[in-house]
């Protein structure tokens, strides 16, 4: 089905207000194995795109060195993820910006890894 305008609140505000921590089926375990498969090591810059809450940028700087933009579409969620990462002290390693996963604001050749877990399907109505 697809979204006519945008309505409030919309799914992306719910989830920030639930405050579940991983908003993609499979978990962490999920998440190491998606880690694992592109060989996140010290030393990378990888991009988390539509980050949600941070959770898996905070967990891949904290379990395999590397270094993390992650880019979400929602002001709320770069705000809690912001947060987060400096509740965890790796606000030099972690960092969060506001943007479009169709629009990345990212020059060529900074990024190594790119990571999007669970984003597919919320699109809006622009006819893509
Ligand atoms: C289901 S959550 C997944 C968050 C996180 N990747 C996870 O697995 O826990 C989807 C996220 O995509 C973000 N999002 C939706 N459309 C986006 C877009 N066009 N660009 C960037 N982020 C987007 C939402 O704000 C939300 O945080």
């Amino acid at each position: 089905m697809k979204r006519k305008g945008t309505h409030k609140p919309t799914i992306e505000d719910a989830i920030e207000i639930s405050g579940i921590e991983i908003l993609h089926p499979g978990g962490y375990e999920l998440t190491r194995r998606t880690a694992e498969l592109c060989e996140l090591r010290a030393g990378l810059n990888v991009l988390d795109v539509s980050s949600g809450r941070g959770t898996q940028a905070i967990f891949y700087a904290l379990t395999f060195g590397v270094n993390v933009t992650g880019l979400d579409i929602s002001e709320e969620m770069i705000k809690t993820a912001t947060k987060r990462a400096g509740e965890n002290g790796i606000s030099d390693k972690v960092k969060f910006v506001l943007g479009d996963s169709q629009k990345l604001p990212f020059a060529d050749n900074t990024i190594d890894v790119v990571i999007n877990e669970c984003a597919v399907g919320i699109h809006d109505d622009k006819g893509y």
